[in-house]
C-alpha cells in the first residue's frame, strides 16, 4: 500500500485524480480556538451537549472539545455515508441513535461538513422531535453554492467552493480520515 504523508504539502495521488493541500493544520486550529470560544461565551452557564455526526465529525469534535473550557456532555448520532462515492446518494439513514436524553437540554450539533444540507436537514428534524430547549450547528466546513435543503448554521468553520475535500475526518472512500490537514480535488 502506498505511504500516506502527513507533511501536508505534498499533493496526494488516488488513482488518476489529484488533492492538493488547501486548508492547513495550523490554519483549522486557529478557526477552531475562534469557534471554542464564541461557543463557550454563548452557553456558559447553559451546560450543552454537543452532538458529534459520525464518522466525518470525530476529528473536529475531538479538537474542539480540548478548545472548550466550560462543563458540557458529548453524544454521537451515526448517520449513512456517500458509500464509496464521491457523490451523495441522496438517502439518509440513521446507523447510530443517541444515548442522552435531550429533551430540555441545549444541544449543539457538531458536523464535519454541510454539502447539499440534506444529512442536516434530517438531523435537525430528528432532534427537534425530541424537544430540546434549542439547538444549534456548528459545521468546520461548508459549501454554499451546493446548498439544496433549507438549514440553519450557527457556527462555520470555513465556506469552501463546491469540490470534493479529505482529510481531518472527512474521508475519500473510508481512507484518509487521519489526515491533519485538509486537501482539494484540482480539476
Ligand atoms: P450532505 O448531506 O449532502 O450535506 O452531505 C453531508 C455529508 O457528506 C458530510 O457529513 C460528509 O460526511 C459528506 N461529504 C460532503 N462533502 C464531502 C466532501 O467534499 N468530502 C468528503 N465528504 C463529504
Ligand atoms: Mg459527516
Amino acid at each position: 500500500m502506498d505511504e500516506l504523508t502527513q507533511n501536508g504539502k505534498d499533493a496526494i495521488q488516488i488513482g488518476s485524480e489529484k488533492f492538493v493541500p488547501f486548508l492547513t493544520q495550523d490554519q483549522i486550529q486557529k478557526r477552531i480556538q475562534e469557534l471554542a470560544k464564541e461557543l463557550c461565551d454563548e452557553y456558559r452557564t447553559k451546560l450543552p451537549i454537543f452532538i458529534g455526526i459520525l464518522n466525518g465529525s470525530f476529528m473536529f469534535l475531538s479538537d474542539l472539545m480540548k478548545e472548550i473550557d466550560i462543563h458540557c456532555e458529548i453524544d454521537f448520532f451515526k448517520l449513512s455515508s456517500y458509500g464509496d462515492e464521491k457523490i451523495s446518494s441522496g438517502k439518509v439513514k440513521l446507523l447510530k441513535e443517541l444515548n442522552a436524553d435531550i429533551s430540555d437540554r441545549h444541544i449543539v450539533i457538531v458536523e464535519d461538513i454541510v454539502d447539499s444540507g440534506l444529512s442536516m436537514k434530517y438531523i435537525e428534524e430528528l432532534i427537534s422531535s425530541h424537544n430540546p430547549a434549542s439547538m444549534k450547528v456548528v459545521t468546520l466546513l461548508l459549501k454554499p453554492a451546493s446548498l439544496k435543503y433549507k438549514v440553519k448554521i450557527d457556527y462555520i468553520g470555513f465556506e469552501i467552493p463546491d469540490k470534493f475535500v479529505l482529510g481531518y475526518g472527512l474521508d475519500y472512500a473510508q481512507k484518509y480520515r487521519n489526515l491533519r490537514s485538509i486537501y482539494v480535488l484540482s480539476e
